[in-house]
């Protein structure tokens, strides 16, 4: 009575996190704010240290050093009162070979305690959104790798939970298992529900996910939402070029400032840049003047794909 609920704002609050095997250093001081109800994606290559972040923030392998605050709970005092109140779904599958798909999805309820009508009823809906009622009464041993993946996913659902964390969760699953996954946790999200999802996709951080996180060799190298990253990252276009005499055009245009030359066969040659049009202008003026015929030339956008490994390459270097 007369005591202020603190509104939580943030469902994960991570300063200099950090872990290290030996002498190396796996995820190095990072900082995160995930907004609680949103979709936090944290994109990465691989062997970036999504996963042991992740371990880390499910209080399943101890920080090397850093704080971190889950729920408003202090992670490295607390963590069992952390694991209470979220879902996890590693990256590693698990599952009990013999037990059918609903059988799975049952005893994984029973075993967060989730009184007997709930569970019935949370069974058939997870059966019927996750696309298993077909195969409810088959063995996990059974099932193929997506099959497998979606009841890992879908038996995470059996319980209540604030924040929920998934692993590279499309992995394994066909383009439409993939998207009804991602749609089914954007419906899930609308209930106040905050998801950390990592993944190597860019294109499926894009479509899930409110804010993504870039994290490349330990360290963060660019948090934004989507559309900020395309902005930022996205203006380039990559100009593809045939001509048809060899020449060596790699260094007829070597004096043209934003023009990335990406490959170059004598023939045929690719550059990327952020002001294509001025750029191409450039390249045209230059072989006309070295009288090198064009054959064909096409400016597309590069792809979320080719920006996200640019990213990451820039900050190797
Ligand atoms: N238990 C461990 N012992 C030693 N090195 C580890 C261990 N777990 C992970 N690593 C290393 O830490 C780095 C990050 O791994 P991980 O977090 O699994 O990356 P990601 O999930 O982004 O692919 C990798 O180089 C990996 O080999
Ligand atoms: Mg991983």
């Amino acid at each position: 009575m007369g005591r202020k609920e603190s509104i939580l704002l943030y469902s994960i609050e991570i300063n200099s996190l950090s872990k290290s095997y030996g002498d190396f250093i796996a995820v190095d001081g990072i900082d995160l704010k995930v907004e609680k109800g949103k979709i936090f994606g944290f994109l990465g290559p691989n062997g970036a240290g999504k996963t042991t972040t992740m371990k880390m923030l499910t209080t399943l392998i101890p920080p090397s050093g850093g704080k971190m605050n889950i729920l408003g709970i202090d992670g490295i005092k607390s963590p069992l009162e952390i694991r209470k109140k979220i879902g996890v779904v590693l990256q590693q599958p698990s599952y009990e070979p013999t037990l059918s798909v609903e059988k799975s999805l049952e005893k994984y309820g029973m075993m967060w305690n989730v009184e007997k009508k709930i569970r019935k009823n949370r069974v058939e809906e997870l059966l019927i959104s996750f696309d298993l009622a077909d195969i409810r009464k088959k063995k996990n041993d059974d099932l193929s790798i997506g099959q497998r993946r979606r009841v890992q996913v879908a038996r995470e659902f059996m319980h209540d939970m604030e924040l929920l964390f998934l692993d590279e969760p499309t992995v394994g699953l066909d383009p439409s298992a993939r998207r009804g996954l991602l749609d089914f946790i954007k419906g899930k999200v609308k209930d106040g529900l905050t998801i950390f999802f990592t993944t190597h996709i860019l294109e499926e951080a894009e479509y899930l996910c409110d804010d993504i996180a870039i994290i490349n060799k330990g360290k963060i190298i660019a948090v934004d939402t989507p559309a900020d990253l395309k902005n930022k990252f996205g203006r380039e276009k990559t100009i593809k070029i045939h001509v048809s005499e060899q020449k060596d055009m790699s260094s007829l245009l070597s004096g043209i400032p934003d023009c990335t030359v990406e490959h170059d066969s004598g023939t045929v040659l690719t550059v990327r840049s952020s002001q294509s049009e001025q750029v191409l202008q450039e390249i045209l003026k230059i072989l006309a003047s070295n009288h090198v015929p064009v054959e064909d030339l096409s400016v597309v956008p590069t792809s979320l794909e080719e920006i996200f490994l640019s990213v990451v390459k820039n900050s190797n270097a």
